[in-house]
């Protein structure tokens, strides 16, 4: 995917999210569609990600939050699917390692990875080296990952450091809880975007996405190409965000 000339939807560069969350909803269903297997769902879905990621980097999203895997995923979808996720994660993280450096792109993994394969773990722990090195974009790969959990570790994380003495309990604001949640060195995102015809959360960053502006759309994820990220940026260029606050 790369910006063509006769681009739809001229974007106000000036405007640009700095963080963009993905869903990445819809991929059994264009699969069905099409008579496929589930599994090939995914992998298209897998390669719309990477050349979504390619665009917003070039358009100069600083920050890119996708949501692959859910903790309730793990528990609710057939052991076989689970397999087939963590097969396309290890392949596309086996390139990455070899490709990183050239895109400048930072990798890093949201959600319980311990609980990952060692074989995934190994991966992770490279592609974290690698992204030290890189400095454009960032890409945060929520994989076993859950709102709720974020914030249950984060809340846990804090009760320990209060019976240790680190912090007391009035000390304890927003500031606090977020330090130990894995969103601590990332602004919030500015647009949320789930294609698949779904309009809700389910899950994905509760916390963070308190003052997100929201883009759904009927488009399945591996369908999602240039021209509807270039609509769901304009839809956002087109909001008034007050923050709780008042229009001027
Ligand atoms: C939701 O569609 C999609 C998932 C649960 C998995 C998303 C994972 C990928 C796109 C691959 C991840 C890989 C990398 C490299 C990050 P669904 O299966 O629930 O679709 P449906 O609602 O149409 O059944």
């Amino acid at each position: 995917m790369s910006l063509s000339n006769k681009a739809p939807a001229p974007l106000d560069m000036d405007n640009i999210p700095r963080h963009i969350a993905i869903v990445m909803d819809g991929n059994g269903r264009w699969a069905r569609k099409r008579g496929l297997p589930r599994k090939a769902g995914h992998s298209a879905g897998s390669e719309t990600f990477h050349r979504a990621a390619e665009l917003l980097a070039e358009l100069g999203v600083e920050h890119m939050t996708v949501y692959a895997w859910s903790t309730e995923n793990e528990e609710k979808r057939p052991p076989e699917e689970t397999r087939e996720i963590m097969g396309l994660l290890e392949r596309y993280l086996k390139k990455s390692v070899r490709e990183l450096t050239e895109n400048n792109i930072q990798l890093d993994f949201w959600g319980n990875t311990a609980a990952l394969s060692p074989k995934l773990q190994a991966l992770i722990a490279q592609t974290d080296e690698i992204s030290k090195r890189c400095t454009g974009m960032q890409v945060h790969i929520c994989m076993n990952y859950g709102g709720r959990d974020e914030i249950l570790r984060a809340a846990r994380a804090l009760a320990q450091d209060c019976a240790a003495g680190l912090i007391r309990p009035e000390q304890i604001d927003e500031k606090a809880l977020e330090s130990r949640m894995y969103c601590r060195r990332t602004p919030p995102p500015d647009l949320l975007i789930r294609p698949g015809g779904e309009q809700r959360l389910s899950n994905f960053l509760l916390w963070e996405c308190a003052y997100s502006e929201f883009y759904f759309t009927d488009v399945l994820w591996p369908d999602f190409d240039e021209e509807q990220i270039r609509l769901a940026i304009a839809a956002f260029q087109r909001r008034t965000r007050r923050f709780g606050g008042l229009t001027e």
